[in-house]
C-alpha cells in the first residue's frame, strides 16, 4: 500500500479540488496519512493569491529538502504559476500539476510511480472541468461542488486567470445528479463553487444561466440549504435575488466582493463597473422580501490608492452595512498588469488603511449581530467546542451560533450524533462582533 500526505492552502476551490485529488489517489491504492513524514507522497495543493500564501508554500518545501525516499509533488496555483521552475527552487520535487490538468492526474502518477522525476502537468489549454465520482468528502452534511472553473475577467491585480485557466462550465444535468447524489447519501447542504459562479453558462443545448440552475439545485429533494461562492458584480443578476426570494432552501446570503469603494481605484482594478453600479446591486438585496446577508471582499493599498479613495472605501462600508468582510493589503503578483503600476503605497501605510478598515467594520458587525439578539434562527449543527461545553451552529446568514441545549432531565449528555447534522431553532441571547450565542429551547 502506497500513502500520501495532502496539505491544502487556499480558497474552498482549492479544499474541494483536493477532496477530489484524494479519491483520486484512493482508487489508485494510496492511502491517506495525517504526517508528511509517515507518507511515500507529499502533496502540497497551493495557493498563489498573495506572496504570503506563496511563501508559506516554499517555506514548506524547504522542511522537506533534508527527506530521503519520498516523493514530493505541488498542485494548484503555485504550481502553475511557477511552472518548472519549482524543479530549481525545490530539487527534490517531482511533480508539478495545476488544476486545469488534474484530469490528467492519475496518467502523471502513472509516470511517477514508473520512477520518473520533473513530470508536469500545466498545460492551461483545456475545456474540460475536474469531475470525478470518487470525491473523498471531509464533512458529511455540508457538500461542494463545482458549477464553473477558471475566469475569464482579467482584475488587474489578480493571477487567477493565469493560474485557473479559462471559464468552463459544467453541464446542468451533471450538478443536479451530483446534487441528487448527495441528498441521498445524507448531505443537506450544498455550496456551489466557482472563481465567478455568475458567468456560468450550461454548455448543453438547456443553455441555463446561473440563476435557472440555482433554481434547479435548491429544488433537489432532500437539500435544505444552498449556498454559492464567489460572485463577480459585473456578471451579478437581479434574477439571482428573484430566485433567492422564491425559494427558501436558497441561502439568504450574498458575498459580493467589491474590493474598493472608489469608481476611480475600480477602473484602475479592471472590474468593469463603478461604485454606483455595485451599490444598484446592493439596493437589489436591500430591497428583497428576505433579509440577505451580505459580505464582501476588499483590497487596501491598490497603486495609486489616495487618502481620498480609501475614505470612499470606508464611506461604502458605512453604506451597505455589512455582515461581514474579508479585507487585504494589495500584493503585487506575477505576469498581472498591476505589477507594473507606479504609485506602489508603502507597506507601512497598507497596514495603516486596513487597521482603520477593519476596526470600523467590527463595529458595524457588533452592531448587526446585537440586533439579532431575541430572535430566533435556524442552524444546522456543524460540531461542538469541548473547552465551553457549547453547540457550533451556522444561521442560513452564514453567522455562528454558539448555543447550549437544556440539561436532560436524566441528566445524560446528549449524544453528539443527535445533534451534529440536524436543524434546530436557536434563541439569540448574546452577539460579539463575529458571532451569536444562544439557547435550544427543544429537548432534543
Ligand atoms: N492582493 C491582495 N488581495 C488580493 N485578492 C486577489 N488578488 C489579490 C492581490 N494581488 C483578494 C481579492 C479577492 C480575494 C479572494 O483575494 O479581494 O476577492
Ligand atoms: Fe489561491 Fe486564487 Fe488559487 Fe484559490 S484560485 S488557491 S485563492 S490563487
Amino acid at each position: 500500500m502506497k500513502s500520501f500526505y495532502l496539505e491544502t492552502f487556499g480558497c474552498q476551490m482549492n479544499v474541494h479540488d483536493s477532496e477530489k485529488v484524494i479519491g483520486t489517489l484512493e482508487q489508485r491504492g494510496y492511502s491517506q496519512v495525517d504526517t508528511a513524514d509517515a507518507a511515500d507522497l507529499v502533496l502540497y495543493n497551493t495557493c498563489s493569491i498573495r506572496d504570503k500564501a506563496e511563501q508559506k508554500v516554499f517555506h514548506r518545501l524547504q522542511e522537506g529538502k533534508r527527506v530521503k525516499n519520498k516523493v514530493f509533488g505541488v498542485l494548484g496555483c503555485v504550481a502553475q504559476q511557477e511552472g518548472e521552475k519549482i524543479f530549481e527552487r525545490a530539487p527534490h520535487v517531482s511533480l508539478v500539476v495545476g488544476s486545469a490538468s488534474y484530469t490528467k492526474l492519475g496518467e502523471l502518477l502513472v509516470r511517477i510511480e514508473a520512477g520518473e522525476r520533473k513530470v508536469t502537468g500545466l498545460s492551461l489549454d483545456t475545456e474540460d472541468t475536474f469531475e470525478t465520482p470518487l470525491t473523498r468528502r471531509d464533512n458529511p452534511h455540508r457538500a461542494y461542488i463545482t458549477i464553473i472553473e477558471g475566469c475569464d475577467k482579467s482584475c488587474a491585480y489578480c493571477v487567477v486567470p493565469f493560474t485557473r485557466g479559462p471559464e468552463r462550465s459544467r453541464t446542468s444535468q451533471s450538478v443536479i445528479d451530483e446534487a441528487a447524489k448527495l441528498a441521498a447519501n445524507g448531505y443537506s447542504e450544498i455550496q456551489l463553487l466557482g472563481q465567478n459562479v455568475n458567468s456560468y453558462r450550461d454548455p448543453s443545448p438547456a443553455g441555463w444561466d446561473f440563476a435557472r440552475l440555482l433554481d434547479a439545485v435548491g429544488s433537489v429533494e432532500g437539500i435544505r440549504r444552498v449556498r454559492f461562492t464567489t460572485s463577480h458584480p459585473r456578471d451579478f443578476v437581479k434574477e439571482i435575488i428573484d430566485a433567492i426570494d422564491r425559494n427558501e432552501v436558497l441561502c439568504n446570503q450574498v458575498h459580493l466582493p467589491v474590493q474598493s469603494g472608489s469608481s476611480r481605484v475600480l477602473a484602475a482594478m479592471q472590474r468593469q463597473y463603478t461604485r454606483d453600479q455595485y451599490m444598484q446591486r446592493i439596493e437589489w438585496m436591500k430591497n428583497a422580501k428576505r433579509n440577505i446577508a451580505i459580505s464582501t471582499d476588499i483590497i487596501v493599498g491598490f497603486p495609486g490608492e489616495t487618502d481620498e479613495d480609501f475614505e470612499h472605501t470606508l464611506r461604502l462600508l458605512d453604506e451597505v452595512e455589512y455582515d461581514s468582510i474579508f479585507s487585504f493589503k494589495y500584493s503585487q503578483r506575477p505576469n498581472t498588469p498591476a505589477l507594473k503600476l507606479e504609485d506602489q503605497i508603502p507597506e507601512e501605510e497598507k497596514s495603516r488603511r486596513l487597521t482603520i478598515l477593519q476596526e470600523r467594520q467590527r463595529a458595524i458587525q457588533m452592531r448587526r449581530n446585537t440586533n439579532l439578539v431575541g430572535g430566533r434562527q435556524e442552524v444546522l449543527v456543524e460540531g461542538s467546542n469541548s473547552s465551553t461545553g457549547q453547540w457550533i451552529g451556522r444561521t442560513s446568514q452564514n453567522r455562528i451560533l454558539n448555543f447550549t441545549t437544556a440539561p436532560r432531565p436524566d441528566g445524560t449528555a446528549i449524544p453528539r450524533e443527535r445533534m451534529i447534522g440536524n436543524y434546530l431553532p436557536v434563541r439569540v441571547t448574546r452577539a460579539g462582533p463575529n458571532s451569536l450565542v444562544g439557547e435550544c429551547a427543544i429537548a432534543v
